[in-house]
């Protein structure tokens, strides 16, 4: 569960990125956030992580309240969250299957563990048959796959996107929120930022719509 109570953030002191944000988004839920250029939201979703910080309110995660969070206790927050953005993000010198493993090695499982979980991930995504290839030899769905594989892969109770089919064709960008749909009917909660309002239309899922730092519709 995501709660935002009375949530303001400026950068620099200027003008406000968010201004007075409440929302509530229930475990399991999956969620749009629109709007253009500016409006907010990626700041919203990186407050969620503690990427940025926020200047007044209240933000809970998992009942968590995130800013009481001491920096050494970060992961347990973050462990919690998989994160994909617009530009995927991966390490070119590293293959498909060791993009996805490396964040499944940092929160320290067994070699045998790392396997089963990569291997799994990439077969949510179906990309089993690229394990071995290097994120440059992948068109740019397929990269976003290997993303998704990598943000999935420690199971995490909330899915946050970033604008991830900013850079795929209409009909690629249909098979990325079909694969948060998945995630989602498999439990997790996603926030799904983006300002393609062809696929929220599309799709079956709520929206809260963001302008100027500002919730303008939900
Ligand atoms: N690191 C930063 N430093 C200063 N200002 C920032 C920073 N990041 C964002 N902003 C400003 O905060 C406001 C909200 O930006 P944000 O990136 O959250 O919008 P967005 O809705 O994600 O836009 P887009 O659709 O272009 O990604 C904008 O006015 C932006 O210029
Ligand atoms: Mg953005």
């Amino acid at each position: 569960m995501i709660q935002l109570y009375n949530i303001f953030k400026t950068y620099n002191g200027k003008i406000p990125a968010l201004n007075d944000i409440s929302l509530l988004i229930k475990e399991g839920a999956f969620v749009f956030i629109t709007g253009p250029s500016g409006a907010g939201k990626s700041t919203l979703l990186k407050l969620l992580y503690r990427w940025e910080n926020f200047d007044s309110g209240q933000v809970l995660v998992n009942g968590m309240n995130i800013a009481k969070i001491k920096y050494t206790k970060l992961h347990l927050l973050r462990r919690n969250i998989g994160v994909v953005f617009q530009d995927y993000k991966l390490l070119p010198n590293r293959t498909v299957f060791e993009n996805v493993a490396f964040a499944k090695e940092v929160v320290g499982a067994s070699t045998k563990t790392i396997r089963f979980k990569t291997l799994d991930s990439l077969k949510k995504v179906g990309l089993l048959d690229k394990r071995d290839s290097y994120p440059l030899q992948l068109s740019g769905g397929e990269q976003q796959r290997v993303a998704i594989a990598r943000a999935i892969v420690n199971s995490p109770k909330i899915l946050l996107a970033d604008e991830p089919t900013g850079n795929l064709d209409p009909d690629m960008a249909m098979e990325i929120v079909r694969l948060f749909q998945s995630a989602n009917e498999r439990g997790m909660t996603v926030v799904f930022a983006t300002h393609n309002h062809d696929l929220v239309a599309k799709s079956k899922y709520p929206f809260i719509m963001l302008n100027r730092g500002s919730i303008v519709r939900s």
